[in-house]
């Protein structure tokens, strides 16, 4: 007899044991079983072996496929979907222009509803099966994208944005009514099945002194919080906040005045820090999300990554979208690997990986849970085609080495090379293109 619970799934398995260093091809923090069978059990990884489970394992054969754990987005905006795209301005005239304009939507439940089921899907057709998210200024976007992830059986960090300065009607809250929301929100959701929630400051602009305070109270409050937030995307911002807050030393410095500041928060950019900065980062154990398509698009700056990673800062990566052109986390490796190259730092395809699964769910203190293939961990993952079209076929026949494979297929990959996404061992999406469903 099949037990329902048990599933095993055959491919090329990759994920990683530690973390590789940022230029090495032949790192050996690198896992690689080749055609070999993972095993769930009711949604958590149980093992992989060579040959085939005997009876009583329902058998999903993908011989020939890459299987990765799902990609972790450390940073990505529910209500973007729509502002993906749109031509012509810088951060701060972005938001004006397309993005509050979009946000300001979410203030109808239904939309919000529509459009956190609409979002989760589209991550799960790109691969990701966990996300630290953005939804508005609005609690009843934070129900609908937790009802929505909950729903799914994802693992979701969010919370209600909180802006009181700075931003059009129907987005603005304040200090009071905020911490209210707050407090509901943290009492139905945090904790509740995979979900956590995060403190969520837009970024230090549109919060008054007294909502950043707030904030930090929260936290202090309820420890086990995340907090996410925007750092030093843009000049003109970073200008913006040095007016605004006098006595900061510095950008970062704004957040760490009001204590928002630890092992659990997740900032946003960070192009324009300095070794200060950098210090402080790693003294608090704070992380950066990585956006690399959106610094491209929007016109923001170069990240510096090696400085980041040499002053010991936990890098996840980010599709920022709407600000970025992808949920892809596949193109967001890309585009972090050609703005790496602008500075002259050549990122191997492990260090691209790593960072976007086991580096991102041990920075957000996951790794037991997501970002791999091991043990114990909840079986998320996802099925790829190694090659989609001639000319990757090509490309992808005529590799040497594992490594050369792996980054021509960060290279040319995209959401069209996914054939199947699983969260917690639960099929929640596949190609319709008769890829094999399991065997009976
Ligand atoms: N800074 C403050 N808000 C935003 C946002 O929505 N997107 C990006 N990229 N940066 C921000
Ligand atoms: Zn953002």
């Amino acid at each position: 007899m099949t037990h329902p619970q048990r599933l095993a799934l055959r491919g090329d398995l990759l994920d990683f044991t530690a973390q590789p260093a940022r230029a090495d091809p032949d790192s050996t923090a690198l896992r690689f079983r080749p055609d070999h069978w993972l095993l769930i059990d009711a949604g958590r990884i149980v093992g992989a072996q060579p040959e085939p489970p005997g009876e009583g394992w329902a058998r999903i054969d993908h011989a020939g496929r890459l299987i990765l754990p799902g990609f972790v987005d450390t940073h990505v905006h529910s209500p973007q979907l729509d502002v993906i795209g749109s031509w012509g301005a810088q951060l701060l005239d972005w938001l004006e222009t397309y993005t509050f304009p979009a946000e300001q939507r979410f203030a109808d439940p239904a939309q919000a509803e529509r459009g956190s089921s609409a979002f989760l899907d589209a991550l799960l057709a790109h691969g990701t099966t966990s996300a630290v998210v953005f939804p508005t200024v609005h609690a009843a976007s934070v129900d609908a994208l937790f009802g929505a992830a909950q729903a799914r059986g994802m693992r979701v960090v969010a919370g209600k944005v909180l802006m009181d300065r700075h931003a059009p009607d129907g987005l603005r809250d304040d200090v009071e009514g905020a911490e209210r929301e707050c407090e509901a929100l943290i009492a139905r959701w945090h904790g509740r099945g995979r979900l956590a929630y995060a403190v969520t400051p837009r970024f230090a602009p549109t919060s008054s002194d007294a909502q950043l305070a707030m904030a930090g109270r929260l936290l202090a409050r309820h420890p086990g919080l995340y907090l996410q937030t925007h750092l030093a995307e843009n000049r003109a911002e970073v200008q913006w906040v040095a007016e605004l807050f006098p006595q900061a030393r510095s950008y970062l410095d704004v957040y760490e005045r009001f204590g928002l500041l630890n092992a659990r928060t997740v900032l946003a950019h960070a192009v324009w820090i300095d070794a200060a900065d950098r210090a402080l980062l790693r003294e608090r154990g704070a992380m950066l999300a990585h956006s690399p398509s959106s610094n491209l698009f929007l016109g923001s700056g170069l990240f510096g990554w090696a400085e980041a990673e040499d002053a010991g800062v936990a890098i996840g990566l980010a599709s920022d979208v709407g600000g970025g052109t992808s949920l892809s986390m596949i193109r967001t490796m890309a585009a972090a690997y050609q703005v790496q190259a602008l500075a002259g730092t050549k990122l191997s395809a492990w260090a691209l990986l790593h960072a976007a699964t086991r580096g991102a769910a041990q920075a957000l203190g996951l790794a037991h849970e997501i970002g791999s293939l091991e043990a114990g961990a909840t079986a998320d993952l996802c099925v790829w085609d190694w090659a989609v079209g001639a000319v990757a076929q090509r490309r992808q026949q005529i590799a040497r080495h594992l490594h050369e494979k792996a980054f021509a297929w960060i290279t040319m990959a995209d959401d069209r090379n996914l054939v199947e996404a699983f969260v917690a061992g639960q099929s929640r999406w596949q190609r319709g293109d008769g890829a094999p469903g399991p065997v009976k």
